[in-house]
């Protein structure tokens, strides 16, 4: 069982260690003692605590020792080496470390046991466990509620929803101007978090809630799908349904119908703009009436470049950057998105 109060000695006097710290330590629940480096004695002290080297553990009564390092493991073998028992030993594994399991089910349903950590007890917040590698922790961009954002959308695309909130962050820090939209909403889950991300601006949300246009499918031949089962793809939406996912409503525009067609009576410019209608010939028509209504700093996600199914996408990005001297930038989301800015 963990202490109210816990004393630890905290191994590692750099970035890891400052950051777990000052962003998720409980000071309320946890005392430092001292901080631990076997690797330098130069300093003597950090933030107003003792360093001490690693033999110098033994004049301590601590009930934690938290490594606070990015090498977890060679750090835990000293530890084990100068005769620390086990259960005294916490922090964050990182990957590559041979105590991590590989299996992202088996990390998120394990978590505490997993990181050997009682978050309830010594942290203030979750510290950002699923990719668990420093490198990432060392992001500033992890230290923003991204467990949070993680545990929210848990059945959609991870690498796609971090990409979007990096690159929302610049829209905002940049002040980038014009609203918000998406061509193929389908059941708007990917809208939500746009919606959400940007409370302040219009969200356009173009589909034809009701599937493909059958003059669309004429161009695109999927080597994979029958004609029946492409033609009934993604009818099972209502605007109803869309609408009920979305928590500012009232910044919502539905554009029920044919894109491009369904533009008539839009005057508007663009910050952000997602491309997920999946076939050639409106994601060509996609890109050539956004791109040129996109705000300096602003972006255009376009879905399904590598997707191994549905191949329209990349020539139609392809077609259009080469065309009008555009670069793009692959992720790796499932499907493969490429990004464009301007
Ligand atoms: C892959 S789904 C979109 C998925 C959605 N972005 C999400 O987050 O789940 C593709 C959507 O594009 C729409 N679509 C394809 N071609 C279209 C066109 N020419 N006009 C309007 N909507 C279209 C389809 O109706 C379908 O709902």
């Amino acid at each position: 069982m963990y202490n109210e109060n816990n004393q630890l000695l905290v191994f590692g006097t750099g970035a890891v260690a400052d950051i777990l710290i000052n962003e998720y330590l409980d000071f309320g629940k946890n005392t430092i003692m001292a901080f631990v480096n076997s690797v330098s004695n130069s300093e003597k002290e950090k933030n107003g605590y003792p360093v001490i080297p690693l033999e110098k553990i033994v004049e301590y009564k601590f009930d934690y020792i938290l490594l606070a390092a990015g090498r977890y493991d060679r750090l835990y073998d000293e530890c084990i080496q100068i005769g620390i028992p086990e259960n005294k030993i916490i922090g964050i594994i990182p990957e590559g470390s041979k105590k991590l399991i590989l299996s992202q089910n088996k990390i998120n349903e394990s978590v505490k046991e997993l990181f050997n950590l009682n978050i309830e007890t010594l942290f203030k917040k979750p510290i950002p466990t699923f990719f668990n590698s420093t490198i990432n922790f060392a992001n500033e961009l992890w230290l923003d509620n991204n467990v949070g954002i993680m545990q929210q959308y848990e059945n959609i695309d991870i690498q796609r929803v971090m990409a979007l909130k990096a690159v929302s962050r610049e829209i905002i820090l940049n002040n980038v101007p014009g609203n918000m939209a998406e061509l193929g909403v389908y059941r708007g889950d990917f809208a939500k978090i746009l919606n959400q991300l940007f409370p302040e601006k219009k969200l356009y949300l173009f589909d034809t809630f009701g599937g493909f246009q059958n003059a669309d499918l004429k161009e695109d031949k999927n080597k994979y799908l029958s004609k029946q089962s492409t033609e009934a793809m993604f009818k099972d939406t209502t605007i109803d349904l869309v609408l009920s996912k979305m928590p500012h409503k009232e910044k919502c525009r539905i554009i029920k119908g044919f894109f491009p067609e369904s533009v008539e009576g839009i005057e508007d410019t663009f910050a952000f703009v997602s491309l997920d209608a999946d076939l050639y010939q409106p994601i060509y028509d996609g890109l050539v009436y956004f791109y040129q209504r996109l705000s300096h700093g602003g972006y255009i996600f376009i879905h399904d470049f590598n997707n191994a199914y549905f191949s329209g996408t990349r020539k139609a990005v392809m077609e259009y950057c080469n065309q009008e001297n555009i670069g793009y930038v692959p992720i790796l989301d499932y499907s493969g998105s490429v990004i464009i800015t301007k």
